[in-house]
């Protein structure tokens, strides 16, 4: 396992210490207490490269919109900002910090569910390209203004992913339009006098193959082709979400890349050309590509308990921190930061702080002998770790670190129990 955590060049075995990006693991714990989540930029950069280089060999008008509920903190979207990089939002809280991060409103598009015309007010007012997930969203959104350009997010029956939670087409997905009602959205936002266009889906998260997104871009496709056909709209934008999964056991493969870019994109060329549907934009809203593996928890031991049937590592960071493991079962590797080089020879569960049995970042694993003071590293929390994180059991939310070729800067700085009291009052009879 070791050696492919070690592959990517910014994690480091520097005499038994992991460094990240040049900077060391220990000092950062030191300095900034733990948990700490820690961030590298230069990971986030090549991540996002990489995959607009496989995209822009088969298509020049490629986008990559970031996906920012992955990790909405400033300095991520800044450096996906300065990469050229559009955004997805789902929320107006995410749309704000796109706008503090210095997007401009073109390059923010919004998808939300469930949006109440309060939101869609401050959406318009903010100027983002709203993709609408219901008929209700579009009637109401066009009681009061009528945009430029509006997309649809279609669901197209296909869905996948790495847990139920996470898959987001299909029939018990609440997510998207389905066909028919496709064509009543497009017909009646024309009607109504809106001129531009997009169509839009997203399958689901953490999809390691090909498959499942050639199958929905299909029919994807096949929609826009309707729609084209019935209603007479031309796109501007085919945008086919996210999903883009990266390997978190040590059994998993890689998303073939440059596979995933041959294979969707040369499907998106044959069908834009047969159906007649011109030059549209591609897009895709990747979160977890990313910056998934450009993350690192540190957290530390402070409790070992042995029982006639279990060890386990008692550590700082619980599901408040980092929810995957209980939420979804997910699997991240941890390494023993101050102790690279020590054999895995014990079986731990690796436990948090919260009051709740399922409290634990990892079942059964094997790692070296653990002492208490020991400094873990859960590895691949960059996506949905910050940003699922929480105050449970009144635990203040941590800190952020962003490492970037030996030099670091604290970006976020860790709650305090003052932060426990934001925004709480007492009603006048119990002060
Ligand atoms: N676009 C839309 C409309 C989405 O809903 C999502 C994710 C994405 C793009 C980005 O998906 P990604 O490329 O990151 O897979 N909390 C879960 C993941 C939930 C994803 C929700 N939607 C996890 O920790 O695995």
């Amino acid at each position: 396992m070791s050696s492919k955590i070690f592959s990517n060049g910014y994690l480091e075995n520097r005499g038994g210490v992991l460094y990240i990006d040049g900077v060391s693991s220990l000092e950062l714990a030191e300095k900034f207490d733990t948990p700490l989540y820690v961030l590298a930029e230069r990971r986030i950069r090549e991540n996002y490269r990489r995959l607009y280089d496989a995209l822009k060999k088969h298509y020049d008008k490629v986008r990559i919109y970031y996906s920012a509920k992955a990790n909405t903190s400033l300095s991520v979207l800044k450096i996906l900002e300065s990469e050229g990089a559009y955004l997805d939002t789902v929320s107006p809280g995410e749309v704000f910090l796109a706008l503090r991060a210095s997007f401009t409103s073109d390059r923010i598009l919004f998808t939300g569910t469930s949006v109440r015309d309060d939101e869609l007010k401050f959406l318009v007012d903010s100027g983002v390209t709203i993709n609408i997930d219901s008929l209700s969203q579009l009637r109401r959104l066009l009681s009061f203004h009528l945009p430029e350009m509006i997309s649809v997010r279609v669901n197209p029956e296909i869905g996948a992913g790495h847990h139920e939670h996470c898959i987001t087409a299909g029939r018990d997905s609440k997510f998207g339009i389905w066909e028919d009602d496709v064509i009543k959205a497009y017909k009646y936002a024309r009607e109504a006098g809106v001129k531009k266009f997009g169509i839009q889906m997203h399958i689901g998260s953490g999809i390691l193959t090909v498959e499942p997104f050639l199958l929905a871009a299909e029919k994807m496709l096949e929609i826009a082709r309707h729609v084209h056909e019935e209603v007479g709209v031309d796109f501007d934008f085919i945008d086919f979400g996210g999903g883009l999964g990266v390997p978190y056991r040590p059994e998993e493969e890689s998303l073939d890349l440059d596979l995933y870019a041959e294979k969707v994109l040369g499907l998106y060329l044959r069908r834009i050309g047969e159906y007649d549907l011109g030059e549209p934009w591609f897009f895709i809203e990747p979160g977890r590509y990313i910056v998934c593996d450009a993350g690192v928890l540190l957290t530390r031991v402070n409790t070992l308990k042995i029982t006639p049937f279990k060890k386990f590592v008692g550590v700082d960071a619980g599901f408040n921190t980092l929810i995957r493991p209980a939420m979804y079962g997910s699997y991240h590797p941890i390494i023993v930061a101050n102790r690279l080089d020590s054999a895995e020879e014990e079986v731990y569960d690796v436990a948090g702080p919260i009051c709740e049995s399922g409290d634990l970042l990892a079942r059964d694993r094997r790692l070296p002998r653990i002492s208490e003071g020991d400094l873990l590293a859960v590895l691949n929390v960059g996506a949905y770790g910050f940003s699922m994180s929480s105050q449970y059991n009144s635990r203040p939310r941590c800190g952020e670190v962003l490492v970037k070729d030996g030099e670091y800067a604290l970006i976020r700085r860790k709650e305090d129990f003052e932060s426990l009291l934001i925004g709480q009052e007492l009603p006048s009879w119990l002060k």
